[in-house]
């Protein structure tokens, strides 16, 4: 039997039975909160030196939390007749950091609900809506346009910032002086009258075009890399807004502290030991790794439609994603403590 009539007996199964997987990412979705808070009670408050059973769970639990965005994709890929069921898997992807923008959202309207109700409550609405909205199948590769162009060569634009804002980030791995110098000189730059007007405008363009070119690609399912692409692309479009409301709205609005060292570690507790903070965790790890993993996704589409063919550009895929999980590690240990002169003594 062909992969494409399994394929269509796939489809025709879907179609006629329930399809409980398709649920599965609005369960892991709604578990997320709970393995963070039962971190939390693994790991306490205090930064005493934790037995190695303790330590051996929290890091299961932690694990288990990456686990739900990188499900998400996997369950993308299904070739589900419903639009619905793919674009909920597409949402539970970007889990972790939609998790910090509704604990800010909640802080700024002083809301008395727990995170974790709210959250619920979110899940359960975007669930029934996906099982709900039926559209009629999709073309394999949509009508973009020039969309596709547009969104590329902003991309480029900005991975300048992006490059110099994640290369700030890994000297906090010397420490927060380093981390700081770094940040002084950057901000003459992207903090300028000019500057940040038009870093925010073009960021907020970018989550506006990724979000309409994700919604499209969504329609149908496609080959692993191109879901891998969509996927990561929609968790950046919630980063960011989610981001830029932290630090313009929150902090400098809301809260009147400088968006430093340590508002991004969230002193005097830090990222591990607090019930809040442990959700920045994952949030900035992908956010890291998410952002460089998806410009190595849009790189392999220009080499392919370019000429180079398929296996070399997928290779140098990988080796990009391989780097860009190393970047994003090494940043979040940086801010979890880790020293680069510790480790060498
Ligand atoms: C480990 C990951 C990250 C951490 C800890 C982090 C933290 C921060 C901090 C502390 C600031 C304030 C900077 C300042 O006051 O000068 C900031 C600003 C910003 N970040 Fe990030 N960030 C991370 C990743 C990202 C990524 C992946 C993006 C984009 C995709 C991004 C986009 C921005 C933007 C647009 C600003 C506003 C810059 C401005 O002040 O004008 N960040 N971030």
């Amino acid at each position: 039997m062909t992969a494409f009539v399994r394929l269509q007996n796939r489809r025709r199964f879907l179609e006629t039975h329930f399809d409980y997987l398709a649920l599965a990412p609005a369960a892991a979705a709604i578990g997320y909160p709970f393995l963070l808070d039962a971190f939390h009670a693994v790991v306490g408050t205090q930064t005493v030196s934790l037995p190695p059973l303790a330590i051996a769970n929290a890091t299961f639990i932690l694990i288990a939390a990456f686990v739900v965005p990188f499900l998400g994709i996997v369950l993308a890929c299904r070739p589900t007749p419903n639009p619905g069921s793919r674009r909920l898997a597409y949402a539970s992807v970007v889990s972790p950091t939609l998790y910090v923008f509704l604990g800010v959202v909640q802080a700024l309207i002083k809301s008395p609900i727990p995170d974790e109700v709210a959250w619920c409550a979110i899940w359960l609405a975007i669930a029934i809506w996906s099982q709900s909205a039926r559209g009629p199948v999709a073309a394999a590769v949509p009508a973009v346009g020039d969309w596709r162009v547009v969104h590329g060569v902003t991309a480029a634009v900005l991975f300048l910032y992006v490059v110099f804002h994640l290369t700030n980030h890994l000297f906090g791995l010397m420490g927060p002086d380093a981390h700081a110098t770094v940040m002084k000189f950057g901000r003459v730059v992207y903090r300028s009258a000019v500057g940040e007007p038009v870093l925010v405008a073009a960021m907020l363009f970018q989550v506006r075009t990724g979000l309409f070119l994700a919604w499209r690609w969504s329609a149908a399912a496609h080959d692993f890399q191109r879901t891998y692409q969509v996927a990561s692309g929609a968790y950046l479009s919630v980063y960011i807004l989610g981001h830029m409301n932290s630090v313009f709205v929150y902090a400098r609005s809301f809260l009147g502290i400088p968006t430093d060292w340590n508002f991004a570690i969230g002193a005097p507790t830090g990222l591990i030991h607090d019930a809040w903070n442990i959700r920045l965790l994952p949030h900035y790890a992908l956010g890291a790794f998410f952002v460089l993993s998806h410009l190595a996704s849009g790189l392999r589409v220009v080499l392919i439609a370019h000429g180079v063919d398929q296996r070399s550009a997928d290779h140098l895929w990988g080796v990009c994603v391989a780097m860009s999980a190393i970047v994003a590690a090494a940043i979040v240990a940086g801010m979890c403590g880790v020293r680069i002169g510790a480790l060498a003594s």
